[in-house]
């Protein structure tokens, strides 16, 4: 309720928003966490909580009238249609030279994703995070991550056989004739429900295709991990629905949060303000970059640092498509749930994850999304005209990306005789290259913050999300982000509270 006081207030209910909520409240800390998104806790008029993959509705994209799917055709043909305005689970922001997919609602990104959960190759790390033990976050935070997440490991057994999986065999057998190393990819996917799915013994989820607008069942979600266990405590309390607009130091310690409750149409309900003594910023990647910037800039909190809103990235990201032979068909029925991985980072600069086209009937083509180790980096800033926060990433800048991702299809293509698909990104575009699905950095760790978190010029205020990674993590990102929170929330407990 407006006017009252939370030792911790938490922005968001993602990977870092998650961590923090279950660690504070474990140590005897009351949370208040604070999601602008919905709680996706009520099934809608046909029953099910989320819309399928291929049939969006209003419950699929945040407050557009028009859908922006990241395949924009089918078979040559423009898929957007019409939607109502509605505060819906999947975020497509536009910024100047890019689109960038987020999940919104009790969860974040946990909602959307494709479950693939990645340990970067340790030799790697150092290069992501240069100022973190290495090897303290391989003995103790990433299997503690991987824990609380339900991450496990592909059952390769039955994947062999799977129907569902002879899209990724396809991706493998490619992969291996060229020479790559092919990896398999944990997820949270409940392996056994979805061999059940198979089966035909349970109803359908990641068969169906469902994914990026939601999974009705199987998919181990922060609210069925983390937040679940963070509920339990009885010492968190989640606000659906509310933004943070505003923090500022309250005369006598702590902070003043401004909070705007939100109607499903986007509007304002009511206008809130609270005190904490202490604020954990886990809206994201953009949500927490585009708070602080705008922050410093109108001066309700004029000392953090120029660090903050710089080090952003795509985390490379860019996909494409190839045209298999009639041999190598893929199937109809693909998991939505991705569950391999070609491995070109070494000699190529670039990981590209196998991905499902669950579109029900065969396409005869392999689908990737690579991951890649580009060198550009953006910086938000507050535009006083507009009263928002622009990223200053050019479209242009993903031409690296694309190089390092043709190390690994230019040479399939050669090997396998066969070209790239062109009739999915809308005109004869080869490669889609003006989104992202992994927004990284903006308050990068031991910059922004100190080598914890820690918001310099601030006390108590600290960032926990994607937003401390400078840009790029050489894999999908969600176990690095969790990880980095349970390290970093483990200090801030022993040290601050
Ligand atoms: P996250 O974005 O999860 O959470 C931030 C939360 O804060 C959101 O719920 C948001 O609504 C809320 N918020 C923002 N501003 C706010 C404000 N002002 N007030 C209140 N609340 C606010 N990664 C991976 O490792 N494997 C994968 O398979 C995939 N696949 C994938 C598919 C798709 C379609 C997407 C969009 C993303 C992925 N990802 C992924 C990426 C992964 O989901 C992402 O990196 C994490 O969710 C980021 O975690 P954070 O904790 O940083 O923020």
């Amino acid at each position: 309720a407006s006017g009252s006081h939370v030792p911790a207030l938490v922005i968001g209910t993602g990977y870092g928003g998650s961590v923090a909520a279950l660690r504070l409240a474990q140590a005897g800390v009351d949370v208040h966490m604070v999601e602008m998104g919905m709680s996706w806790d009520t099934p809608g008029s046909d029953g099910k909580i989320f819309a399928n993959t291929k049939s969006p509705d209003d419950r699929s994209f945040w407050l557009r009238t028009r859908t922006k799917q990241p395949l924009s055709n089918f078979l040559g043909f423009p898929i957007d249609k019409n939607v109502n305005k509605y505060t819906g689970i999947l975020d497509a922001e536009e910024f100047g030279g890019i689109t960038v997919y987020q999940g919104r609602g009790v969860g974040g990104g946990s909602l959307v994703n494709g479950g693939m959960a990645v340990t970067p190759q340790r030799d790697r790390f150092s290069g992501i995070l240069p100022s973190v033990d290495a090897a303290e976050m391989y003995s103790t935070y990433y299997p503690r991550a991987n824990a609380g997440l339900g991450v496990t490991d592909v059952p390769l057994a039955w994947w062999e056989s799977a129907a569902c999986y002879k899209y990724a065999r396809v991706g493998r057998k490619h992969a291996e004739r060229s020479g790559f190393p092919h990896v398999f990819v944990p997820n949270v996917y409940d392996w056994d429900y979805m061999a059940q799915e198979a089966a035909g013994s349970v109803t359908k989820s990641a068969l169906a295709g469902e994914v990026i607008f939601g999974n009705n069942h199987g998919k181990k979600t922060l609210p069925k991990t983390y937040l679940a266990q963070a509920k339990a405590t009885g010492r968190v309390a989640i606000s659906p629905l509310h933004e943070v607009t505003s923090v500022t130091p309250r005369s006598g310690g702590g902070y003043t949060v401004a909070i705007r409750q939100l109607s499903t149409t986007g509007g304002t309900v009511a206008t809130k303000t609270v005190t904490a003594d202490r604020v954990f910023f886990a809206a994201g990647s953009v949500g927490t970059s585009k708070l602080l910037v705008k922050l410093r800039a109108t001066g309700a909190l004029p000392n953090l640092n120029g660090e903050v809103g710089k080090g952003w990235g795509d985390n490379g990201n860019v996909m494409c498509g190839r045209a298999n032979h009639m041999w190598d068909a893929t199937g109809t029925i693909q998991s939505s749930m991705p569950s391999t991985g070609i491995d070109n980072w070494g000699a190529g600069g670039a990981f590209a994850e196998v991905a499902p086209i669950p579109t029900g009937i065969e396409t005869y083509a392999s689908l990737y999304l690579s991951i890649t180790n580009t060198p550009r980096r953006a910086e938000f800033s507050w535009n006083a005209a507009t009263g928002g926060v622009d990223l200053s990433w050019q479209a242009a800048w993903k031409q690296d990306s694309i190089t390092m991702a043709k190390t690994i299809f230019d040479k399939i293509n050669k090997k396998e005789g066969t070209i790239y698909r062109t009739d999915f990104f809308g005109g004869t575009k080869v490669w889609n290259d003006q989104l992202t699905y992994h927004p990284l950095g903006g308050a990068v760790l031991n910059k922004a913050t100190d080598n914890y978190g820690r918001l310099r010029g601030y006390a108590g205020l600290y960032v926990i999300d994607g937003s401390l990674i400078p840009g790029n993590t050489s894999v999908n990102p969600f176990v690095t982000i969790t990880a980095l929170a349970e390290r970093n929330i483990e200090k801030i407990i022993t040290t601050d509270l």
